[in-house]
């Protein structure tokens, strides 16, 4: 039971960050006015929460439910999943800042300030399928490493 409940949040917990991530890439445009960057902010600021959300629930579920953690500790495409989530969290540092600059300077982005961001959105955008992939053959008990 506790397992199915994590499952169900951490499911719609990684929904909403794709959902999040998508609506900044939508929101960040040449040509974008205030009112848009401060409106990225604030959906920004939804993206940190659920990365933290995720990282809890997550978490939770390899320790205390679903196959305990010498199962994933032992798992390479655990590793791979983890990694994959923390090279998308530190793509997502220099957007967040730029964000915040935009805002305080109260004055809207240059073209070239837009398609910098735009970049790292698509990479971590194009990091989201391998994530998938890892989380369905971990789950699977492809992966086992040989060490006990
Ligand atoms: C955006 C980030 C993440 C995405 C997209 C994601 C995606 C998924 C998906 C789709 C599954 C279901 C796999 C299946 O049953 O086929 C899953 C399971 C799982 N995830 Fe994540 N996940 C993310 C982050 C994390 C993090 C940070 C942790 C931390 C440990 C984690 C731990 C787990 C665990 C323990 C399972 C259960 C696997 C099993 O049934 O054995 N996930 N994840």
């Amino acid at each position: 039971m506790p397992d199915l409940i994590l499952a169900i949040f951490h499911h719609i917990l990684v929904f909403s960050l794709f959902g999040v991530l998508f609506a900044e890439l939508v929101l960040v445009r040449r040509g974008m006015d205030l009112a848009t960057v401060s409106r990225v902010s604030r959906i920004d600021l939804m993206y940190g929460a659920l990365a933290g959300l995720i990282i809890l629930v997550g978490f939770s579920r390899a320790v205390f439910a679903a196959k305990g953690w010498t199962y994933y500790a032992h798992n390479i495409f655990f590793h791979a999943k983890i990694a994959t989530f923390v090279l998308i969290g530190v793509l997502s540092i220099p957007p967040t800042l730029d964000y915040i600059r935009w805002r305080r300077a109260g004055t809207a982005p240059s073209d070239p300030q837009v398609a910098s961001v735009r970049r790292l959105l698509w990479i971590e955008m194009a990091l989201f399928p391998a994530l998938l992939a890892f989380a369905a053959a971990m789950a699977r008990g492809y992966g086992e490493l040989p060490i006990h």
